[in-house]
């Protein structure tokens, strides 16, 4: 029986996997880094700081900064990328999402977001989808980063639910590795090519029902 969903934000609530890419690509370039959307799929899922050693390693420069240099890069990269999350509304909230959403409650089905993201309560926000997630364990409460399970365990735990007992939804490999750590049923959503690890993949949490479910019934 499943009784909570856990849902990543970026790339499964809503299409801000895009403008992470674009922000980060825009820094990447900026320091003479070339960044392609293969790499990309490698980035998503993990915390800023954690994001920006990679890009800087992939350039062979994580030598060259201080902390604080560091620090200011990232703050630069985040301005960029909150630059497009303030322009958002209701309308970027992905297909299916809140008729899903909206499904769940009415099944007394949980709901709680597990995020990497420190802005994940801005975009909620603006988005006008704060009131769907009973829990929201996001970038200022986790300590350690997908693919640990950590996010997911704290979800599930605040809501009261077993990891047997509950879903998550993410788009990004490393998140999907978290989940699978945390002994959670899970839905890849995007590429096979990508999550094929996952229980069930779907292009989008539009092509999820209740019956999805049934299969971890067997
Ligand atoms: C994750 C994204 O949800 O949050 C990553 O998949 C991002 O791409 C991470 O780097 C941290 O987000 P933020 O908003 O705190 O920079
Ligand atoms: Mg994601």
């Amino acid at each position: 029986m499943i009784k909570a969903c856990l849902f990543d934000l970026d790339g499964v609530v809503v299409d801000t996997a895009k403008y992470h890419y674009i922000a980060w690509k825009r820094l990447a370039n900026e320091l003479g880094i070339d960044l392609t959307e293969e790499e990309n799929e490698e980035l998503k899922g993990i915390s800023r700081m954690q994001t920006l050693e990679i890009i800087l390693t992939k350039g062979n420069l994580q030598n060259n900064f201080s902390e604080e240099e560091k620090a200011a890069l990232a703050a630069k990269k985040n301005d960029w990328y909150r630059e497009f999350v303030l322009k958002m509304d209701e309308k970027e909230v992905l297909p299916g999402v809140e008729d899903f959403l909206k499904v769940l409650q009415a099944n007394n089905i949980r709901i709680g977001l597990g995020s990497a993201s420190k802005n994940a309560a801005t975009i909620l926000e603006v988005t006008n989808m704060t009131a769907y997630f009973e829990v929201v364990i996001d970038g200022t409460k986790v300590t350690k980063s997908k693919p640990d399970p950590q996010t997911f365990l704290m979800g599930a735990e605040a809501l009261g639910v077993d990891p047997s007992e509950a879903v998550v939804f993410e788009d990004s490999y490393k998140g999907l590795k978290a989940g699978l750590a945390g002994g959670f049923y899970t839905i890849g959503i995007g590429e096979e090519r990508v999550l094929g690890e996952a229980h069930i993949v779907v292009e989008g949490v539009k092509d999820v029902t209740l019956a999805t479910f049934e299969a971890f019934n067997k």
